[in-house]
């Protein structure tokens, strides 16, 4: 049978490991593919590295845009990343003609919608299982495996980098920059370290979730994103303590008036499988009207699991090419033309548990004006820790979870609590999710 012929575009972490699992599982790989997968030629800016790499198995070049425009290549796997030349190569080879495999989160966030249009058009495939947690199949699973279900809601551990820095300063209570440092030397950090500590990362994976859940379109500009870089310490002690783990999460959720689109630290119960997703894993838990709750948990980086999801589209690729471009699995698993339009709240309107750390003059009535403060916001209490005052400090700790309300009621009554006399500084606010 004919090989399918790839044109490789990068040789990173994830082009090397996808060289070297395609290469080892060669035979198995063309058993399920019903034909072989071959490396025809690879692009890298470093030369050197790419002939260590391939060791003369495929030609190399450093002119990506060769490869495009290679005449014998039937899909091109871009491994580049970032918006920039990726976004260029990606729509060069569509034009071409081209299946598209990618990795590239942030190139579909931002410009998915325009690119799963060009593919349209040209009756080519975009396939992307490894732009959303690594090694999982969560694309394939909310696609495909789904596919009879209303989704509720998505919450993933989707970066790997934060999980890591989370856990290792929960665990060896190491600062913040320390473990950044050390994920930053295992690999697991992007180019740009602020897109995983500060949420970017993980909302590039939510929005290409929350599309593929509810078949709306693509629309990272509405997503919420905050990171840990303002996560305190003292917080992951108090959160423990009350039965909680904070974890970076990504959550989309369908409400009757919207889909709620958001990344930030969460308290997440402690007895919850997903709390105890530690290091650099990944984990996505699903909810969904017929099958109930699926978790799918596994590497979200790294070069074989990453691979191991490149590979799994270009089987799919090989398997698909020759059907009818009408009836090939859509890119964003609803049929284009059946999007909803449903809007992606503001922030304001999303609902969601708190987690409140203030700092109080220990003094009779401070607690009466907090509560009261939330009872006029109708935000109900679940459970409270007031931390013992050290002698003669004169001041404490309370920390206050409260049951679910509207972020802007909350919102409305830390003003309001923050405005006390009694109050010092900031209240400290977290958002809590039960994932029941
Ligand atoms: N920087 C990402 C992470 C790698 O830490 O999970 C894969 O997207």
């Amino acid at each position: 049978m004919k090989p399918v012929h790839v044109g490789l575009l990068g040789l990173g972490t994830v082009g090397g490991g996808t060289f070297t699992v395609l290469a080892r599982n060669a035979e198995e790989i063309a058993r399920r593919a019903g034909r072989p997968i071959r490396v025809s030629v690879a692009a890298d800016t470093n030369l050197a590295r790419a002939r260590e790499i391939t060791n003369g198995a495929c030609r190399i070049t450093e002119d990506a845009f060769a490869v495009v425009e290679d005449p014998e290549v039937d899909v091109v796997v871009e491994l580049i990343g970032g918006y920039g030349i990726a976004r260029d190569l990606v729509r060069q080879a569509i034009e071409n003609g081209k299946h598209v495999v990618t990795a590239n989160k942030a190139l579909l966030a931002v410009h998915g919608n325009e690119i799963f249009a060009a593919a349209r058009e040209k009756g080519v495939t975009v396939a992307f299982e490894a732009a959303v947690a690594g090694g999982i199949p969560i694309i394939k699973a909310l696609r495909e495996g789904l596919a009879a279900n209303r989704i509720e809601w998505v919450a993933g551990i989707i970066n790997g980098t934060t999980n890591f820095i989370l856990s290792e300063m929960r665990d060896k209570a190491l600062p913040f920059a320390d473990v950044l440092a050390e994920a930053q030397r295992l690999g697991y950090a992007e180019a740009d370290p602020t897109f995983d500590i500060e949420g970017i990362d993980a909302a590039h994976k939510a929005t290409l979730m929350a599309a593929i859940a509810f078949g709306i379109p693509i629309q990272f500009d509405k997503a919420y994103v905050e990171g840990i870089t303002k996560l305190e310490a003292v917080d992951i002690k108090y959160a423990e303590q009350l039965g909680y783990r904070i974890k970076l999460l990504g959550i989309t959720r369908r409400r009757a008036d919207g889909v709620e689109l958001r990344v930030h630290p969460t308290l997440v119960p402690a007895r919850r499988l997903i709390a105890n997703v530690e290091g650099a894993m990944n984990a996505v838990l699903v909810k969904a009207d017929a099958v109930g709750a699926t978790l799918y948990y596994g590497k979200g980086a790294g070069a074989e699991p990453t691979a191991s999801a490149v590979i799994a589209d270009l089987v799919d690729v090989a398997r698909t090419a020759a059907t009818d471009p009408h009836n090939r699995v859509p890119h964003l698993a609803f049929q284009p033309d059946q999007l909803h339009d449903l809007s992606v709240l503001p922030i304001a309107e999303a609902r969601t548990s708190f987690y409140l750390r203030l700092t109080v003059e220990d003094k009779p009535g401070v607690l009466a004006d907090i509560t009261r403060i939330l009872a006029d916001q109708e935000i109900s209490i679940d459970a409270m820790l007031q931390r013992e005052p050290n002698e003669g400090e004169g001041e404490t700790d309370i920390i206050i979870l409260t049951h679910e309300c509207r972020e802007k009621q909350a919102e409305t009554a830390i003003h309001g609590i923050e405005a006390l006399a009694a109050v010092r500084g900031n209240v400290i606010r977290l958002r809590l999710e039960s994932l029941q």
